[in-house]
């Protein structure tokens, strides 16, 4: 549907520009309807992702899913990608741990995640956890106090910033949900605002590369 996607798709699959190229099994890329008005943006692939190519489909993935559902939505009809492309994580006693990615590897990977915006051109992106929303809405951004505000963005008509679900299962015990309602609320309330800007006709020109930092 976006040939262009799928070029950029393969030539990542490839990609050594930083070191987590050194043990990941895929480069996941991304998922869903590139044609959609909104994109979620994670962290980064875990252990199922990286053995799977696909983002978002171990235990957070699934609960990102019910969120989506709740939402009244489908994981197909958003479109769904990471800042980093392949899976961060330390390694003791033979044993992997993920981490969040580091500011160089998420600085490396931008050169596909800033195309990828770019050609798919949503109005609305939706950062799902603070790494994301750190790296495309502001280098301090706080998750806690900003989840659910509206900013401008250079990659979309506009963005906003959710709990990630691997924080909500954290979080979440018998009496409280971890926050569950505030990720249904966000990608709902993303959901409604891409449409209405759509509707509009506020959409993001297509091929408008942002400009990258140094
Ligand atoms: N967490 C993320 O941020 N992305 C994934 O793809 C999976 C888990
Ligand atoms: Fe390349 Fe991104 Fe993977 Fe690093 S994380 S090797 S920049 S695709």
């Amino acid at each position: 549907m976006l040939p262009a996607l799928d070029e950029l798709r393969a030539a990542a699959s490839g990609c050594t520009a930083c070191p987590l190229s050194e043990r990941r099994t895929n480069v996941v890329f991304g998922k869903g309807d590139p044609g959609s008005p909104l994109v979620l943006v994670g962290e980064g692939p875990g252990a199922d992702e990286d053995r799977t190519g696909i983002p978002f489909v171990g235990r957070a993935g699934q609960l990102l899913d019910k969120a989506i559902a709740e939402a009244g939505l489908t994981t197909e009809t958003v479109y769904i990608c990471n800042t980093v492309k392949c899976r961060a994580c330390d390694w003791r006693d033979g044993k992997a741990y993920n981490r969040p990615p580091s500011d160089e590897e998420t600085q490396a990977c931008r050169q596909w995640l800033l195309p990828q915006l770019s050609l798919i051109a949503p109005t609305m992106v939706l950062c799902i956890g603070a790494p994301s929303a750190r790296n495309l809405i502001r280098g301090d951004f706080k998750i806690t106090k900003e989840r659910g505000v509206v900013f401008p963005s250079a990659y979309a008509r506009a963005t906003m910033a959710t709990l990630h679900p691997a924080y909500i299962l954290r979080q979440s015990s018998a009496t409280h949900d971890g926050g569950f309602s505030l990720l249904v609320d966000d990608i709902a309330k993303a959901w409604q605002l891409a449409c209405e800007l759509r509707a509009a006709g506020k959409t993001t020109p297509k091929l408008s590369l942002p400009e990258v930092e140094a």
